[in-house]
């Protein structure tokens, strides 16, 4: 899944297998988190951008009420559904996210009715860069539009949590499809995730001389069982004992009082997410006042932070961001929900090969998987390509 079809040989495609050219092409990225991590349930603050990889899907609406859909990547051929029989149970496999998005789309009183659908991207999966959100925002966008739906940008960024939350069953926030939708070339998005407020910040990496190099660990996780379901847990049940309507709610002067009220490690979630607040909040100062080659020691204090007290790193991540740390990344942490994924690292662009060539032969020491190292830029959002 690393070669995009151009626009051109995707129609093609969808012509020749479903006998008429599709309607549109829309696209929608995958995302980087640059901080914020874990705060977007919290109601708290995040700060992503979208990253020039996007899933592209190709769709014409049918006039009946089957929906037929294929991707380039897998081998499942063609799947084929009655929409009459949709139900939150009945999807699995990739089809859950586009199909997700339409049931929650007629949930919601849009009447989508049949269609042909074919997904190709470029947005690696299990590797913590959203493509999952990519698809289902690929996907809100091009029915949004084909339906003239006029639902707002937030407004569809809640049709892919809900598809998220309910279809695919991963209790996640509003972090990943933000970035997807409202994303726009050469910025971060500074997002209240209580209030959906967003704010563009200008992210100029290469005036800086600087790159954001990604670090795909190839350890995968999947946020709809295990750690992830557990850490927003214990934040809802640190936001109770502490008498608050969610952890965004909790101040750094409260965490004294807080040490007392809590257990030792719900205590350290809760720190976590006090004090990720504030470093986003500091990150979004700071890259407003120095660029972003001033951001560095949040970064890596971050990724610290999720080390020690949230506890969804691991030993591939951490040895990512140690490597491209002492080879000369100005910061590094890892990225998205944690447990495998991606590590990201801010370099001086001149330090690209250095760092690559550590972090593989770091790898190759540990007796790890070779990751996938390859550069990011800010990039557009969510978007109708042809
Ligand atoms: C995943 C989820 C997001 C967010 C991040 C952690 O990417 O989908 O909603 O919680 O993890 O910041």
């Amino acid at each position: 899944m690393s070669t995009a079809l151009s626009p051109t040989a995707l129609a093609q495609q969808f012509t020749s297998l479903f006998g008429a050219a599709p309607d549109g092409i829309w696209a929608a990225p995958g995302r980087v988190n640059l901080i914020g991590e874990h705060t977007d349930y919290n109601e708290g603050f995040v700060l992503p951008f979208a990253i020039d990889r996007t899933a592209n899907v190709a769709v014409r609406l049918r006039g009946d009420n089957t929906a037929r859909l294929v991707s380039s990547y897998g081998n499942q051929g063609v799947v084929e559904v009655d929409l009459d029989t949709l139900s939150r149970d009945s999807m699995s496999g990739w089809t859950a996210y586009p199909l997700g998005v339409v049931w929650v789309l007629r949930q919601q009183g849009v009447a989508v009715g049949g269609f042909d659908l074919f997904l190709d991207s470029t947005v690696p999966t299990g590797a913590g860069l959203s493509s999952s959100a990519a698809i289902e925002c690929a996907v809100a966008t091009a029915f949004n539009e084909l339906l003239d739906a006029q639902l707002s940008p937030g407004a569809l960024v809640l049709v892919g949590q809900r598809a998220e939350n309910e279809v695919v069953g991963a209790p996640t926030g509003i972090l990943d499809q933000s970035a997807s939708l409202l994303s726009t070339d050469g910025h971060a998005v500074f997002l209240d995730c209580r209030s959906q407020a967003s704010q563009l910040v200008p992210l100029a990496l290469a005036a800086a001389g600087l790159i954001v190099l990604v670090v795909d660990t190839k350890v995968t996780h999947a946020h709809a069982t295990g750690g992830y379901a557990a850490r927003r847990a214990s934040c809802e049940l640190g936001a109770e004992v502490l008498g608050v309507a969610a952890l965004r709610d909790v101040d750094a002067e409260d965490l004294a009082e807080a040490a007392g009220l809590l257990d030792e490690e719900t205590f350290r979630r809760v720190r976590h997410i006090v004090t990720e607040d504030m470093r986003v909040l500091e990150t979004v100062s700071v890259l407003e006042a120095s660029g972003p080659s001033a951001i560095g020691d949040l970064l890596t204090a971050s990724h610290a932070s999720m080390r020690d007290d949230f506890e969804i790193s691991c030993p591939e991540l951490d040895l990512a961001v140690d490597t491209a740390l002492s080879n000369g990344a100005l910061g590094a942490r890892m990225t998205g929900g944690g447990f495998g994924g991606s590590a990201i690292a801010l370099i001086p662009a001149s330090a690209e090969a250095t760092v690559r060539t550590a972090v593989l032969d770091a790898f190759a020491a540990a007796g790890f998987t070779t990751p996938d190292i390859f550069a990011v830029s800010p990039a557009a959002g969510a978007r109708r390509i042809v």
